[in-house]
């Protein structure tokens, strides 16, 4: 087993790339299970399939998605949730039913009873059979920081202080980056049926070439996907350009 490498120009192939990946796969089955991701990466790939909705017709009226991760105590209004990139960059955009669409609840008063009913919802609408990803500069994959065990499910994670930086350019200030999150563990995604990674520009090259070509190591939690049997990374030149092995 080992992760599949896409290569393209920059980012806007790489968009186009998996969007086209996604748009088959709901093509193929319309009533797609799709996890989704927030941050920079994946904005292009939603842009892309919005214009395949409006211009092509794809539907997502029987699409269910799950996200990946919710940053703990920001309400849905407030621009830097996930739920509220998710209806700017995505849901308002196409014929997607609202309800059908899940973000771990960080309002919660029962976080833990919340991060348990996210399993069930996922096991009842019968695993997840797409999901888009992003990479943190440190390997990061949704919130498990390096460290995190490999068996993780969804849970309540403290952010390293890397990441909070790297999400302070979100916010006003450093001290408004939220300081927990609930996210999916690798246990959940590594049960997912296909993986599709998302990085670009020379600020992921290291963190990509440490995951697929490195060690398996908790360090790296994307390393992991090594071990995934259906796993595709698509990476620009840039994201590449530390890999030892280039495109097969
Ligand atoms: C977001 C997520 C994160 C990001 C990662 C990269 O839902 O799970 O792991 O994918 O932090 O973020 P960007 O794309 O902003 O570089």
């Amino acid at each position: 087993m080992s992760i599949n490498i896409s290569i393209v120009k920059d980012y806007d192939e790489m968009s186009r790339r998996a969007a086209r990946i996604i748009a088959d796969a709901i093509r193929n089955k319309p009533n797609l299970v799709l996890g989704l991701a927030t941050g920079s990466t994946p904005v292009g790939c939603y842009q892309e399939l919005i214009r395949m909705h409006k211009e092509e017709g794809l539907d997502f009226s029987r699409v269910i998605t799950f996200n990946l991760d919710e940053y703990i105590r920001l309400p849905p209004t407030h621009p830097q949730s996930y739920r509220y990139f998710m209806d700017e960059n995505l849901f308002r955009h196409v014929n997607i039913k609202i309800e059908n669409t899940y973000v771990p609840d960080g309002l919660s008063a029962d976080l833990q009873r919340t991060c348990k009913e996210f399993e069930e919802l996922i096991k009842r609408a019968g695993g997840i059979d797409l999901q888009l990803l992003g990479i943190g500069a440190n390997g990061h994959i949704a919130f498990n920081e390096p460290g995190s065990s490999f068996d993780f499910r969804t849970m309540v994670v403290n952010l390293s202080e890397r990441t909070i930086k790297d999400n302070a350019r979100f916010f006003k200030s450093i001290e408004e980056v939220p300081r927990q999150a609930l996210s999916m563990g690798m246990g959940t995604i590594m049960e997912v049926r296909k993986i599709i990674l998302l990085a670009s520009g020379v600020g992921k090259a290291e963190a990509a070439a440490k995951s697929v070509e490195g060690p398996i190591t908790t360090d790296v939690p994307a390393s992991i996907l090594q071990r995934h049997p259906n796993c595709i990374f698509i990476l620009d030149e840039e994201a590449a350009s530390k890999l030892v092995r280039k495109a097969r």
